[in-house]
């Protein structure tokens, strides 16, 4: 529990994140760190599954997420849009064309994430959903080695913008525009409603709620 010692407070911060936060959580940590200069900071960066475990185990107080899971009590707080986008390498004639209709990716080569992810789950479902044949070429366990895979040609991915450079051909890899992406999720901040939260994490809350907060009004639904 967060104490003050000589003015300062203490404690520690447990929060763990799906692999794409790691482009953008360190921001959140350094302006809270700002504020609360003597709280220690745990950060787990992980797939789906393993953040849930977290979660479930009381591992940690707060996740951000883009698919809370359903079965545990959760209150979740829209923090910021996540598009999904779909990339080739950067040279790929589609990345030319304005609009493509889905049937293009009908059996293309695709590089998925490792089962656990949620950006996989995501991915199997805009296939099943189109009826569209969902032909894995391989299945690579980080969103690095996924671009470094779509820049070398092995296949075409879906990936959050988050994970992306800027110009994404920076990285070998260029936003091919599908019918039906990007894809539109959003980040969630998580915590169980049915735990008393340290100190530390409702401060956390609080300072993501001021700064990064979307409105509820545009939110949308979650896979
Ligand atoms: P993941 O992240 O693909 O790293 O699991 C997506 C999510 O589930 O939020």
């Amino acid at each position: 529990e967060l104490q003050a010692v000589h003015g300062l407070e203490r404690g520690t911060l447990k929060i763990a994140g799906v692999t794409t936060t790691e482009y953008f959580i360190a921001q959140w940590l350094s302006d809270y760190t700002a504020d609360h200069p003597g709280i220690e900071i745990e950060l787990a960066v992980e797939n789906r599954d393993a953040v849930v475990r977290y979660l479930t185990n009381d591992e940690i107080e707060l996740a951000v997420m883009m698919m809370p899971p359903q079965q545990l009590p959760l209150e979740t707080l829209p923090v910021m849009q996540n598009p999904l986008v779909l990339i080739g390498p950067k040279d790929h004639p589609w990345s030319k064309k304005s609009r493509l209709t889905r049937q293009v990716l009908d059996g293309v080569p695709m590089l998925m994430r490792e089962k656990g992810s949620g950006t996989r789950l995501t991915t199997q479902a805009y296939f099943k959903q189109y009826g569209l044949d969902l032909n894995v070429r391989a299945t690579l366990g980080s969103n690095e080695a996924i671009k470094h895979a779509v820049a070398a040609g092995l296949g075409l991915a879906v990936v959050s913008l988050h994970a992306l450079a800027a110009d994404p051909t920076k990285d070998g890899v260029a936003i091919l525009p599908v019918t039906g992406f990007p894809i539109k999720r959003q980040w969630q901040l998580v915590w169980r409603k049915d735990r008393r939260l340290s100190l530390a994490a409702r401060r956390f809350i609080s300072d993501v709620r001021g700064r990064y907060q979307l409105s509820r009004s545009a939110n949308h639904t979650i896979a």
